[in-house]
């Protein structure tokens, strides 16, 4: 009974210190070091604070950054069930501290074997945006159960069964679910109530919704998380979990057969890394376009002198505007799945090929995006869905360092949950350009770069990033969920905190805004200023109808020694937790 006071103390010891850091002031100098001080202790921050607590206990137990990051995957799986998944897929960015070296896990779900370029359009030739998003045939292959299998097995040092073991605990034994899942399952009730799975495992047997502090059990997903226990990835790709996805597969149309899920791979690759100003960044290679642009618009930036425009003024955001908007009109043409399509990463992360699009821009006058790439004429406007995605982050005290993002895409993805099996499956699929010129649900145009084809990966905007300094050693992680604005999100984190020297809490805090070049519109958050949106307005940008929420990052720093979390405020239930004493 002591023992167990004494834990809970040191765990409300260990949340007051977090909350602390959370707020501690933070500059990306050059005297930062890479390492905590001695004494201190790893770091979880994620969309869930029971997840970040799960991969905090982990590093506690002897775990490195990669043991908790996967620990808090499979969590978030059970805690976040609208984004955190086991039927989706994602990436993670490793840096070994050790060797010094960063990698990138591709983990993004393939397009099953019967997948071809028009099979979301219609008699017309439309896209028929109800089968590419709420189909089961919107789903691709899920890569997660792999990807974060991959990961821990070749860069954890626990056991694997070590690392599920809180996952299945809470999908067995149920959690109190918060104000935000119940929220956002009411906000999701016609959708989800169409599939007779969906509705049994997320509400209540009358068909009510969970309300904060409910108890939500979940235990076939339990029964799929500990075959992954007992048999590791064949536990999901082959056996009894890949035959009740193949038969949900089969009730409702979808295409995924036994022989997709036994042929899935993860791929590690070369991050994309480069600098800008004194700090250097790697981030996430296509498929994802994230590290590209993140980069291309950073080169862009880097000729301005943003500091002395100010934070947010109408002069900075036309600037970050117009690198946007150069950017997002590459993504369109030039990006997709690099092992089946070319993609000239080098040159569009050339310096001197920024120096080009810079030199394109005028100062004080907006240019017009028909203008940036005009052959594409049938871009139609989207409704903008709301989104669900999640980062976390996890950094230990030897330095290494995890920043991954993984989603189902749409909250809870396509809706459709595996029945016998727990878990919801994506819609990644919506993610391929489904007809060349046409946007998808996050009004991103694709071309031929980004066509449908089988076991191809869809072209992705989810950028988990690390920031190293003039040393080389890594002061930040960060990543957001957003859909099309997540590359704009991870750029603004960079903005704030090297040209604006905010701490981190004041960085991911800061009104954003987005543009993608189709629409031309200016996004923007309420707290931009209405003086600065006039001015920009009197620059000729279109700016949008209404503040907009964006994204919620999840990221740690590191300054002077210490490490600092910082959980975006955007969300309900997200949380930074320090890893507590061991016992
Ligand atoms: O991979 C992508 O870019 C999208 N499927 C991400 C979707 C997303 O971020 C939705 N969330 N907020």
């Amino acid at each position: 009974m002591k023992k167990l006071t004494l834990f809970f103390l040191v765990v409300l010891v260990g949340t007051i210190c977090g909350l602390v850091f959370v707020n501690s002031p933070f500059f990306l100098d050059s005297n930062s070091r890479s390492h905590p001080a001695s004494g201190d202790r790893g770091m979880v921050v994620s969309q869930e604070i029971i997840a970040s607590g799960v991969g905090a206990d982990i590093l506690a137990a002897g775990g490195n950054a990669i043991d908790a990051a996967v620990a808090t995957g499979f969590a978030l799986a059970v805690t976040l069930p609208q984004a955190g998944n086991i039927g989706g897929g994602g990436f993670m960015l490793v840096h070994l501290a050790e060797e010094n070296k960063t990698i990138a896990i591709d983990y993004r779900e393939m397009a099953p074997a019967a997948a071809h370029r028009n099979m979301f359009l219609d008699k017309e030739g439309d896209v028929d945006n109800a089968k590419a998003r709420f189909s089961a045939q919107s789903s691709g292959v899920p890569g997660t159960v792999a990807g974060l299998l991959y990961a821990q097995k070749k860069y954890g040092v626990l056991d694997l069964r070590d690392v599920l073991k809180p996952a299945i605990r809470l999908a067995r034994h149920g959690f109190k679910v918060n104000a935000d899942l119940s929220d956002s399952l009411r906000s999701r009730y016609q959708q989800l109530q169409k599939h007779s799975a969906t509705q049994g495992y997320f509400y209540k047997k009358n068909g009510a919704y969970y309300l904060p502090g409910d108890r939500l059990v979940q235990s076939d997903l339990g029964a799929t998380l500990a075959r992954i226990e007992a048999y590791g990835a064949d536990g999901f790709y082959k056996g009894r979990s890949a035959q009740l996805i193949v038969e949900q597969m089969q009730r409702s149309g979808g295409l995924i057969t036994l022989e997709d899920l036994a042929n899935y791979r993860v791929v590690e690759r070369e991050p994309v890394c480069g600098s800008y100003r004194t700090v250097s960044l790697c981030a996430m290679p296509p498929p994802s376009s994230g590290g590209v642009h993140l980069l291309q618009m950073l080169n862009i930036l880097e000729g301005w002198n943003l500091h002395k425009l100010g934070h947010n003024s109408a002069a900075y955001m036309h600037l970050l505007v117009e690198s946007m908007r150069s950017a997002y009109a590459d993504r369109s043409l030039y990006l997709g799945d690099p092992d089946f399509t070319p993609v000239p990463v080098d040159q569009l992360t050339d310096k001197k090929y920024a120096a080009t699009l810079r030199a394109q821009t005028d100062s004080n006058k907006a240019r017009r995006s028909s203008e940036v790439l005009p052959e594409l004429d049938n871009w139609a406007k989207q409704p903008v869905e709301s989104n669900e995605t999640t980062h976390f982050s996890v950094w230990d005290q030897h330095g290494n360092i995890v920043s991954n993002t993984y989603t189902l895409n749409f909250p809870y993805g396509s809706g459709i949950a595996v029945d016998g099996a727990g878990f919801l499956l994506n819609n990644e699929m919506d993610d391929f350009s489904s007809k060349p010129g046409t946007a998808n649900a996050y009004g991103l145009i694709g071309g031929a770069a980004n066509a449908i084809a089988p076991q191809k990966r869809p072209l992705s905007s989810m950028t988990p990033t690390i920031v190293f300094n003039s040393q080389g050693e890594p002061i930040m992680t960060t990543g957001s969920p957003g859909g099309s604005t997540i590359i704009t999100i991870v750029l603004q984190m960079i903005l704030n905190t090297v040209d604006f020297k905010m701490g981190l809490a004041a960085a991911t805090a800061a009104p954003r805004i987005h543009h993608q070049w189709l629409p031309d519109t200016v996004d923007y958050e309420s707290g931009i200023s209405a003086d600065s949106l006039r001015l920009m307005g009197q620059m000729g940008h279109k700016i949008g109808d209404a503040p907009r929420i964006m994204g919620a990052s999840q990221s740690i720093s590191i300054e002077r020694g210490r490490l600092s979390g910082a959980a975006d405020p955007r969300r309900q239930g997200a949380g930074a937790v320090p890893q507590p004493d061991g016992l």
